[in-house]
This record gives C-alpha cells, structure tokens and sequence, in this order.
C-alpha cells in the first residue's frame, strides 16, 4: 500500500514538471508545436464569414508547416466555434488562453465579436489579429490587438464617393442595424462622407439584426423617395431587405459594405439583389501573382470553391503572424506583438500588409456588383 502511494506521487510529480497537469481538454503539453487559437462563426447567423476565414487560415498553416514550419516547430491551429453568438467569443478565447495556452488569437470576422475578445486578449497579452474586423474601436482596445485589413472610416467614404459619382445618387436614405457596431459605424463614416460631398440624407432607420421583417422602416423610406439605399449590413438580413424592398416597389439601386459577401445572399436573395453593389476587401478576378497561386491553392484544397475576402484575408492573418513569430525568434507574447507591430510591406494575397501605428492595416478597397447570380468587379480604389 505504502509504495503504491508512493509510487502515484512519483508520476504525479514526473506529470506536474513534464506540464501534465493540465485539465483535461489539453491537446500538447510537449512543447513540439506553436500553438495558435482561432474563434470563427463556424455556424449560425454569418456562418458562412467563419467557414470562409477558417478555410484560408487552414490553407496558410498547412502552406507554413509544408515548408518547415516556424523556428523549427510546426504551428497547430485550435479552432473554435464561437456560433455567431453574442458572449460566445469571450467563453473560447478564454478557453483558448486558459485550457490551451495559444501563443496568439487569429479572428474574429465581425467587429462585434472581435470587441468582445478583444479585451480578454488585451489582459493576458496574447496578441490577436483580426483578419477583417473594419470598426476602428476593434484595434484601439490595447496594443496586443492587431488586424490586417483596412477600417471603416476608409470603407465609408469609398461608397460616398461611389454614391455620388458612379451611382450619381444626391438623395440617399440608410438602414443601419442598430445592434451591430459594424453596421453603425459604417453607416456614421458613409454620412459624413456623403453630406461632405454634397449630398443630401432623406431616411435614417434602425433595423434588428436576425429580423424578418423589414416592410415597416422600408415602407418610410420609400416615402422619402431617395435615389439610393446604403444598407451596412450582414448577407441574411440584406437579402431579405433587397427582397422586401422589391416587393414595396422601392425600385432604386440598394448598396452596401464587406458584410453583403456571401454566396447566401443571391441564394436566398435572387433576382432581388441583382444589380446591387458592395465594397469589399478582395475580388479573386484581380490577380496579382500571390493571389493566382491562392486562388488556385484554395480551390484545390476546398472541392473547386472560389475564396472571397474572408478566405484571402484569413490566409493573411495567418501568414502575418507566422512572420512575426520568426523574425521574434520567439513565442513569447510582447516578443510577437512587438513583431507584429513592426510588420512591414509583407506580401500577401490582399495586398501588402504594413501595420501602423494604430495596428490597423492601409489597404485598397474593390467595389462589386451582383451581375447574373455572381460578383463582377467594377473597380478598386486605393486609399
Ligand atoms: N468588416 C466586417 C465587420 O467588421 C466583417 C466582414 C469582413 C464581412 C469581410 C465580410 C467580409 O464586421
């Protein structure tokens, strides 16, 4: 009896200085890989912006393990499903630094989401890069926290100008969605712009995200007969706009930001959202060199599926960080971080990512159109 006790004490001290004695749900504790978190809407409401992202960041971590990996380990991606779900991301990313011990965060897509974790992120000094959160309050919540894409500010008066001068809009009404910090301030950024150019503003409504019904505030804002409707909303609820928009007779051109991309929203919008435009970050059909190997990488990797900003952006986010981990020559978090915000025309597939001093990226942004069921590229615009 005695030296059976003895013996369980003698492993559980061999366990305790191997890093063993973690609870249970620890993938490694062998120090042989660099382990890196992720949180993405993998399912739910924007399912398809998480799935998208995920996919790139995948292609990116295999592409960086094929070729040795990073200061001589491989990285190893932990993913987790934050379910498009308001409270979700704070419970995984704490999971992910707590349970895991990630040495960085990669996500999230929406900019409410990346609010939520970025905090946590913040106070355990784990940097976190959102690959393409635009609100700029995501990065300004501390010096850990990083994104690659450009911000809103950017996004909303590259669709003024396209208002007035492409779509030579002069009265424009916009429908925001009052719960999303994305939404609103894409729709500040698109106002400030567009009355700075001139124009004019007839409707100014609130929506609710998840909504089904959106007959009472497009009913308004027919009434104030504007030229154009600027919707800074995500794909479920802008199609369903477009749709019940056509159906009042409000027959005037609707546009929006990044959140309009997903092949969901001409599925379940249809004939309802042709001729509709949007910006975003990424058009496949723009091909620099890096991005005619991504494309066709991705479309390999995932059954013939082309990427579109989330994918080409969460690929990105990841090539960025594994940059910074070698020339830190370390894991540790100030180490990267301090990397990170040194990071410098690195090439990828969305362009050259520079971080500045407000850990934001400066990027071009492509206007889209829905054309026959498909994005056509109209135009890009650089900052
Ligand atoms: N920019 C959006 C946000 O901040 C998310 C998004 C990025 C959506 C890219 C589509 C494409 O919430």
């Amino acid at each position: 009896m005695k030296h059976w006790s003895a013996y369980i004490f003698l492993v559980a001290t061999l366990m305790a200085l191997a890093g063993c004695n973690k609870p249970a749900g620890t993938t490694a504790g062998n120090g042989n890989t660099i382990k890196v978190g992720e949180y993405a809407s993998l399912t739910g409401k924007e399912a398809t912006f998480g799935i998208s992202s995920h996919e790139g960041t995948v292609l990116a971590v295999e592409q960086i393990n094929a070729d040795g990996g990073v200061l001589g380990k491989k990285i190893e991606l932990l993913t987790e499903d934050d379910l498009s779900k308001a409270g979700e991301p704070a419970t995984v990313v704490n999971k992910l630094i707590a349970r895991d011990g990630v040495v960085a965060i990669l996500g999230e897509v929406a900019s409410s989401r990346s609010l939520e974790a970025a905090p946590i992120c913040q106070q355990n000094k784990i940097p976190m890069i959102s690959p393409s959160s635009t609100n700029p309050k995501v990065t300004e919540t501390g010096d850990f926290i990083f994104r690659v894409c450009f911000i809103d500010p950017f996004q909303g008066t590259v669709m003024a100008n396209f208002a007035s001068k492409t779509l030579k809009a002069k009265k424009v009404a916009v429908f925001t969605d009052g719960k999303s910090d994305y939404s609103k301030g894409l729709a500040k950024y698109f106002k400030e712009g567009f009355l700075a150019g001139g124009g004019q503003l007839v409707a100014e409504l609130d929506f609710n995200g998840g909504d089904k019904d959106f007959k009472a505030q497009l009913t308004s804002i027919k009434a104030a007969s504007p030229d154009a409707v600027f919707v800074p909303g995500y794909y479920t609820d802008v199609a369903l706009i477009c749709i019940q928009a056509k159906q009042l007779g409000l027959n005037v051109p609707l546009f929006g930001g990044d959140g309009w991309e997903s092949d969901q929203l001409v599925k379940i919008g249809g004939n309802a959202v042709e001729g509709n435009y949007f910006s975003t970050h990424y058009a496949p059909d723009v091909a620099t060199d890096k991005s005619k190997y991504f494309v066709s990488d991705y479309k390999k990797r995932f059954d013939g599926k082309s990427p579109d900003a989330m994918a080409a952006l969460g690929y990105d986010s990841a090539m960025v960080l594994a940059d910074a981990i070698k020339r830190a020559g370390s894991t540790g978090g100030q180490k990267i971080r301090d990397a990170l915000a040194a990071t410098k025309d690195f090439a990828g597939v969305t362009g050259k990512t520079t971080i500045n001093e407000k850990r934001d990226a400066t990027k071009a942004a492509v206007i889209l159109q829905v054309k026959d069921g498909q994005f056509k590229y109209l135009e890009t615009v650089e900052p």
